[in-house]
């Protein structure tokens, strides 16, 4: 039997598969990606949980989910893609939420940190037109507080707080020029999705804040 499936970014064919094999096995014995752990191995404990991905129906967009590889067994990645906790720092410092989760002490012992990680991480692609809504929601809320961001400078990972306010209008203006490479091709973001998300927002902002209008009225 023989199976391929796409590792970041890279396909890989394995030949010779034995159908029972497990992909938690596969990647921490043959491919040394140690990363995922092995807990319980029964589909219970999540510490080795990785992403898999599969095209939609119309072929477009590729939907990602969190599955357990300790009960995924190798014919299931045909034709997948996969991402593994070692996808998710390749150029060799750690993605914002592994730097995220240890600046603020959110790691645990170490072992089931990689799939609270993959968990997370799963949770958090194709979800920025939501993240769009919540930021504009927030922003105009609450125009005053201070939001952090975390960029990567002199080599090293810092906090910038910045107004709410003036977060809202940089990050406008990203999305429009987001728009404009998207309609002309220079990008795949989705900065349409943004600007959609942000409208959700914007309404969700002004219907609440006239409810609770309407509330101190009566
Ligand atoms: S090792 Fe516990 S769910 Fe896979």
């Amino acid at each position: 039997m023989t199976v391929r499936f796409i590792l970041d970014g890279e396909t890989i064919e394995l030949t010779d598969v034995d159908p029972t094999a497990t992909l938690l096995d596969h990647l921490r014995y043959k491919m040394g990606r140690t990363g995922t752990k092995e807990g319980c191995a029964e589909g219970d404990c999540g510490a080795c949980t990785v992403l898999l991905g599969e095209a939609d129906a119309g072929g477009g967009a590729v939907a990602w989910r969190a599955v357990n590889a300790c009960i995924q067994f190798l014919p299931m990645l045909d034709g997948k893609a996969l991402m593994t906790v070692e996808s998710l720092s390749r150029s060799g410092s750690l993605n914002p939420l592994q730097a995220c989760m240890a600046s603020n002490g959110s790691s645990q012992c170490g072992f089931c940190t990689p799939g609270i990680v993959m968990s997370l991480y799963g949770r958090c692609i194709g979800a920025s037109g939501g993240i769009s809504a919540v930021l504009v929601f927030y922003a105009l809320q609450f125009p005053r507080a201070e939001l952090g961001f975390m960029f990567f400078l002199y080599w090293r990972l810092r906090w910038f707080y910045i107004p709410a306010w003036v977060a809202l209008v940089l990050w406008l203006l990203m999305q429009m020029f987001g728009v404009y490479t998207q309609l002309h091709g220079f990008s795949n973001v989705a900065a349409t999705a943004h600007l959609g998300g942000a409208t959700v927002g914007f309404i969700s902002w002004w219907w609440w804040t006239k409810s609770q209008r309407q509330a101190l009225a009566s």
